[in-house]
């Protein structure tokens, strides 16, 4: 009887949490496997989503809820915690774990130089292969220490604990890992999607205004990228909430489940990106954020999109944030040049991602060399 009791309350919780989850259509098993992640929720403070986040190679819970750092919240529950996290955040948050790996903070230690140190700081702490990574800070952990889970012992599972906006509204889902190399930004990675994100927008409280403004670009793009209620929602202004960042994790996961290895619709998500990654490598990856970039970047995407009035409103929306309209430090040949090296190129060419209108957002467009040196003339300063 007790666990009649018991089992109508699991499916209480199961039914409530079922409405932030995407199950994959038609897939009647999907609630199998979704239960332990289900049943986790119970331990999470009141409040806590889970949205199912569903890949083509793996699929996995995203709770997100205030306090879930604080309560010591974690999933799943098997393996030794191998955490990796960056010395701003290891002061700021508690990160608990079997072991703590401490890097530098900065783009700068995005590095192989890096990847290295953490690699064997896991072999040191004996970590295994039924072991998990738990990264826990911004993009540049996350996407450093599950770069590591990829390829220590050629694979061991990680957990994303986003700290910045960026993280919790982008980097952290979508399983894209990996380091820059000089010659450019992201240019050693695989894909290798988390077991778990454990998204506590109550992190936010110890990031730097400057950082906030920063994930808010990526807050605009994908906004952008959604259309819909979430553009409508962002385009008001005002601060981001935990239903903005819901919004985002949907739409991240949406267009990952559609594309997960970047072959067509994920290229969506680089919109504003080809140019903010030749600005990052251009400035040695220092005099800008990743996020700031990206604001200017989202610029040069709608002035090559020909949308004048989204521009301006765009740019008033960046603007009310804190974020660059412009860059120096560089000037638009060394731009243009990191373009032309970007990872996206093929055949010598390299594509764009334009807007026709938020939710019409497409990739693999050709834009005409003059107009790319006017776009980015437009917002060098140098
Ligand atoms: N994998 C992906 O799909 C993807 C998507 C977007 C961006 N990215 C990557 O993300 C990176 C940028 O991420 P980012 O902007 O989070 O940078 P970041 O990781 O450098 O974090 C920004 C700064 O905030 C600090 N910080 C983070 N959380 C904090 C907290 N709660 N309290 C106090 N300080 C905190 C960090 O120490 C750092 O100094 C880039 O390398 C970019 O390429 C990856």
């Amino acid at each position: 009887m007790k666990f009649g009791i018991q089992l109508h309350g699991d499916r209480g919780a199961l039914y409530d949490a079922v409405a932030d989850a995407a199950l994959p259509p038609g897939d009647r098993d999907a609630l199998r496997r979704a239960l332990p992640a289900l049943r986790a929720l119970e331990s999470a403070p009141a409040g806590t989503r889970l949205v199912w986040a569903a890949a083509a190679s793996g699929e996995y819970p995203v709770f997100l809820g205030d306090g879930l750092i604080e309560a010591g919240f974690f999933h799943p529950p098997d393996g030794r915690r191998l955490v990796v996290t960056d010395e701003n955040v290891a002061r700021a948050q508690a990160v608990g774990g079997d072991a703590r790996i401490v890097t530098l903070p900065g783009e700068e230690h995005k590095s192989i130089h890096t990847a290295e140190f953490v690699l064997r700081e896991l072999a040191e702490a004996g970590a295994e292969r039924g072991d998990l990574v738990v990264a826990v800070g911004g993009g540049v952990v996350g996407d450093l220490a599950g770069f590591c889970a990829a390829i220590y012992q050629r694979g061991m599972r990680h957990v994303q604990v986003p700290t910045s906006l960026v993280a919790q509204v982008d980097s952290a889902y979508g399983g894209k890992t990996g380091v820059d190399l000089p010659e450019g930004k992201n240019y050693a990675g695989v894909y290798h999607q988390p077991a778990a994100v454990i998204c506590d927008p109550a992190a936010l409280e110890t990031l730097p205004p400057e950082e906030l403004a920063a994930g808010y670009a990526e807050v605009v793009k994908t906004a952008l990228i959604a259309g819909g209620p979430l553009w409508a929602r962002v385009r008001q202004g005002g601060d981001v909430d935990a239903d903005v960042i819901l919004g985002c994790i949907r739409t991240k996961l949406a267009v990952v489940a559609e594309d997960e290895r970047d072959s067509g619709r994920r290229q969506v998500l680089n919109l504003g990106h080809t140019v903010a990654h030749a600005i990052e490598a251009a400035t040695g990856y220092t005099r800008y954020r990743h996020g700031e970039a990206v604001a200017v970047g989202l610029l040069v995407a709608l002035r090559l999109s020909g949308r004048e009035a989204l521009r301006a409103e765009v740019a008033e929306l960046l603007a009310g944030h804190g974020l660059p309209q412009s860059i120096s430090g560089t000037g638009t040949d060394e731009v243009i040049a990191l373009v032309g090296r970007d990872k996206k190129r093929s055949g010598g060419r390299v594509p764009f991602v334009l807007v026709e209108a938020p939710g019409q957002v497409t990739p693999g467009h050709d834009v005409a060399a003059a107009d790319l040196r006017a776009a980015i003339d437009e917002v060098s300063s140098a």
